[in-house]
């Protein structure tokens, strides 16, 4: 028996729009060749773009209401220096990328392309996309970050916003986001926490405002569940900060043999569910320390890196971590935005690594031809949560015996938006068996003239991807399987899928 009574009458906290956000870092096809096509005039001349930067990406990212995008890494973030990448474009140097493939960066995206990026990305009728700049601290200085954030967002006169007009932006972009380190535990430094919260309290005090954005600092946070790393950063730094990053990957296998991202059984199905539902226990975990240092939860949790990581696709650079995207990552997508959407809390924001062609992308590239992955249209349909009113809800699912566990079959979330309607948002993994579900919804009447719609993403075999050649393999279509009946809502979810149910 499967049931969800949502208490439509006690919804108290906005689900930050930030949570669907984004992360792009120089790393395989991700900006170069993906967003970016500036450096490369064969490929500019056969893709349409507006400077550089790919037509189709932004408007695919538009529509589903990209609302901030995290950039340059990442592990890269630590090793690049943000004045290689200005001015004009022969006179830029060039630098290994060490991290991913060894291969020549060119510098010929940088802070004016990543900033004019976020304006393509921007719906001019609703919220701007925000950039969300990590800055260098692994071998950078506290000087270059601070000039970094005067060159961004100052407007009077500096030797950094001369710089900016000498190359051609008059006007300050007013970034609000810094990321002040990448993983300063691993790629990011080697650091321990002491060391670290000392680095970022002097990093974070020359992250000025002026005026235009004042600029919201997020510390680097753990690495999945070292929660010695959140106690001592709220310790020692929690009263400098305004959020603190987490990062965690689901990975069916282990470090060495992740599993193939299209090629798997139904064993590894369900493991890749176990460990993405394990996203909330270290929510709950982390949280629980930050409640102490910060119980009127001002600093936000930044779940800033989060998706699936497999093996790379064969034949393919192994430093680029492309991989194929299959109904599998829009169920660990469902239940990561439900985990996110019920913590919204202390979840303020949250990245997908990455958004093309690396890792679990919402959108891959070949050539001039782009496709949507089943992972963009849960981002697509969950869309009418952003920015809208958490309702809590209480579930009570059915579960699939795993190894010596099991899991639950259903995760959901549900939300109230300006207009007063109400989204509810279902995921069902179970991999061969439909499960029916009562849906009660207290606090309001649901008379016969409740309008009800739906969406479902679904396909019939648990690798199901799209392709080149087959683009709308797996979408978003209507939903049929909810009814009105007395006391609320009965649905019938089909295996392995991703719904969302509208009451107008
Ligand atoms: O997203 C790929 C890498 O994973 C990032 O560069 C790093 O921060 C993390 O380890």
């Amino acid at each position: 028996m499967n049931r969800i009574i949502i208490n439509t009458a006690a919804g108290g906290e906005r689900i930050s729009r930030h949570i669907y956000g984004h992360f792009s870092e120089h790393l395989g096809r991700c900006i170069y060749g993906g967003f970016w096509v500036g450096n490369d005039p064969a490929a500019a001349a056969s893709i349409p773009h507006t400077r550089g930067i790919r037509n189709d990406a932004a408007a695919a990212l538009r529509k589903i209401k990209i609302p901030n995008l995290r950039w340059p890494g990442g592990c890269f973030a630590d090793e690049y220096h943000w004045k290689d990448g200005i001015g004009p474009g022969e006179e830029r140097p060039r630098m290994i990328n060490t991290h991913w493939g060894g291969v020549i960066e060119d510098n010929s995206f940088g802070t004016h392309e990543f900033l004019d990026l976020c304006g393509q990305l921007s719906d001019p009728s609703g919220p701007r996309c925000e950039p969300y700049i990590c800055g260098n601290v692994g071998s950078g200085t506290v000087q270059e970050l601070s000039q970094w954030v005067e060159y961004c967002n100052f407007d009077g006169l500096s030797p950094m916003t001369d710089l900016r007009r000498k190359n051609g932006r008059d006007t300050p972009w007013n970034a609000r986001f810094w990321g002040v380190g990448n993983e300063s535990w691993g790629c990011g430094g080697n650091m321990t926490p002491e060391f670290y919260a000392d680095n970022f309290r002097r990093y974070a005090t020359y992250v000025r405002n002026y005026g235009g954005a004042v600029p919201y600092k997020i510390a680097c946070g753990p690495n999945t569940d070292d929660y010695n790393w959140t106690r001592v950063l709220m310790e020692k730094a929690g009263a400098f900060m305004n959020g603190l990053s987490l990062h965690y990957y689901t990975i069916p296998g282990d470090w060495e043999r992740k599993g193939s991202a299209a090629a798997f059984n139904e064993a590894e199905w369900l493991v890749t569910m176990r460990k993405a539902y394990f996203m909330d226990e270290l929510i709950r975990g982390h949280s629980a320390i930050m409640d102490e240092f910060d119980p009127r939860r001002r600093v936000g949790l930044i779940v800033d890196e989060w998706g699936t990581w497999f093996d790379v696709e064969s034949g393919t650079n192994p430093g680029f971590l492309y991989q194929q995207n299959t109904l599998r990552d829009a169920l660990v997508a469902g239940i990561h935005f439900n985990i996110f959407n019920n913590h919204a809390e202390r979840v303020f924001m949250a990245n997908i690594a990455q958004t093309i062609n690396v890792l679990q992308s919402v959108l891959l590239t070949e050539g001039p031809r782009m496709i949507l992955t089943p992972t963009y249209h849960v981002f697509d349909m969950y869309q009418v949560h952003q920015d809208a009113l958490m309702l809590p809800l209480h579930l009570e699912s059915e579960s699939r015996a795993l190894g010596f566990g099991s899991i639950p079959v259903l995760s959901a979330s549900a939300s109230e938006d300006e207009n007063r309607r109400i989204h509810i948002s279902i995921t069902n993994i179970d991999p061969v068996k439909e499960q029916n579900l009562k849906i009660d919804p207290r606090g309001c009447t649901v008379s016969p003239s409740v309008k009800l719609s739906g969406q479902i993403i679904t396909a019939e075999k648990m690798g199901d991807h799209n392709t080149f050649e087959k683009p709308g393999a797996v979408k978003m279509t209507d939903f049929n399987g909810a009814s009105l009946v007395p006391g609320g809502l009965a649905v019938e979810l089909p295996p392995m899928s991703v719904v969302t149910v509208e009451l107008a």
